[in-house]
């Protein structure tokens, strides 16, 4: 059977970060200012009085300590807190398809590709700045690829989901090259005025190219040995976001239509699923976890990256094996074990082998191994 490969990624960095200090600053002058504004109503108990943020806990809990933004002002601005991005005309580029093409143009030139190569294009991340026409086809136009294009969600996993999609469409014969892209801007999504959740997310976008062994022009790529796809139904990550609030008018709340989670049981549930995906996974191809010179895991949380690690390869959480980029970038979705694949795979030698695993809502895994050949 021909071989599938990757080979090329690419990544798209926003050009502001922000620091812990600086988003626990902003958030702290908020809960103050909220706090004098309902004095009357939180000192006769009509009202509960807000907490203040730490950065040190926000390290503990996470393990970030900075996250890259599209937009840095309006999210530190405390009578903001949101991104702001203004809105493009129609035959403007929309921004998801300006952050893919970044992402595109690097994974392109590192699979030494070109445009004309590429038979499809998906558009794989956690939300669509709009619904129609799809983003991947706007991609498609911008790049100048023929074929076809269509975007797809499963939020924290939709990366290695896109794998997999792009993986049946190459062996089923209908692409010979695909182009998957995840432009997160998680940025929008994310609730600056909740204590619980404020710090988790940052924005990025990563590309890869996949494509049959036949096609490929590049000497040394990965092999996707095979993909593993699981998911459960929770409500314990949520976003109510959708076309129908419209419909429900003075229904809901704006809090309800941005990200919410259930952080204790989505640690404790989530863990052992992915744990026992890659496992058994592993199994069916009789690789040993020993095997694996390197597992890019889900970027959400390092305390929970260090439990996985424990009770599938038994040892603490090392740089080398299993690299973390949630430090820099915070959890970045769908894309951040792609930046952690992206940037941590250059000492591979032929035959060692690895793990890309994702894990989130849904609740969803994605888990992709691969092997470095030289052709
Ligand atoms: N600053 C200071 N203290 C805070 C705080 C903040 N921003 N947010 C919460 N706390 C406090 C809480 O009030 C609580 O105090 P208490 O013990 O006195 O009641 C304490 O810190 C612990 O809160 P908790 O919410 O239980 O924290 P945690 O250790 O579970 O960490 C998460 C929170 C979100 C970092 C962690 O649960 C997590 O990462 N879960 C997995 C999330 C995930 O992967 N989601 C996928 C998203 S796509």
């Amino acid at each position: 059977m021909a071989r599938i490969v990757i080979s090329g990624t690419g990544v798209f960095t926003p050009p502001f970060s922000i620091s812990n200090e600086e988003l626990v600053l902003s958030f702290n002058t908020f809960v103050q200012n909220f706090n004098k504004e309902h004095h009357e109503e939180i000192a006769s108990g009509a009202c509960q009085a807000l907490a203040e943020s730490s950065a040190e806990f926000i390290e503990r809990a996470s393990g970030i300590k900075s996250r890259f933004v599209m937009d840095r002002e309006g999210v530190l601005d405390p009578e903001v807190m949101c991104p702001q991005l203004p809105k493009r005309d129609v035959e403007e580029r929309s921004i998801q398809c300006e952050i893919s093409v970044a992402a595109a143009k690097e994974a392109l030139q590192r699979a030494g590709k070109n445009a004309e190569d590429i038979d499809a294009v998906i558009v794989s991340c956690s939300n669509m700045e709009r619904p129609y026409p799809a983003i991947a086809v706007e991609v498609q136009e911008a790049l100048g690829i023929s074929g076809f294009a269509f975007d797809m969600n499963i939020a924290c996993s939709s990366a290695t989901f896109g794998i997999q999609t792009a993986v049946d469409s190459i062996f089923r014969g209908n692409a010979r090259a695909i182009l998957m892209v995840n432009p997160e801007i998680c940025s929008a999504h994310l609730n600056f005025r909740d204590r619980d959740s404020h710090f988790i997310f940052g924005d990025v976008c990563t590309a890869m190219i996949i494509e049959q062994e036949e096609y490929c022009s590049k000497k040394d790529v990965f092999e996707i040995v095979g993909t593993k796809l699981a998911t459960k139904y929770s409500t314990n990550i949520y976003n109510g976001f959708g076309f129908l609030n419209r419909t429900r008018p003075g229904q809901g709340t704006e809090k309800e239509r941005l990200f919410v989670q259930e952080g204790r049981k989505v640690f404790k549930e989530v863990i052992p699923i992915a744990t026992e995906v890659i496992r058994n996974h592993l199994t069916e191809h009789n690789i040993a976890p020993a095997d694996l010179k390197r597992v890019w895991l889900h970027q959400a949380n390092l305390n929970m990256n260090q439990l996985i690690c424990k009770k599938l390869l038994g040892t603490e959480i090392t740089e080398d094996v299993t690299p973390t980029i949630l430090d820099t970038y915070a959890n970045t979705a769908s894309a951040g074990s792609i930046i952690c694949f992206h940037q941590h795979h250059e000492d591979f030698r032929e035959h060692d082998l690895g793990v890309i695993c994702s894990f989130g809502a849904g609740y969803s895994v994605g888990n992709i191994i691969v092997r470095r050949i030289c052709l």
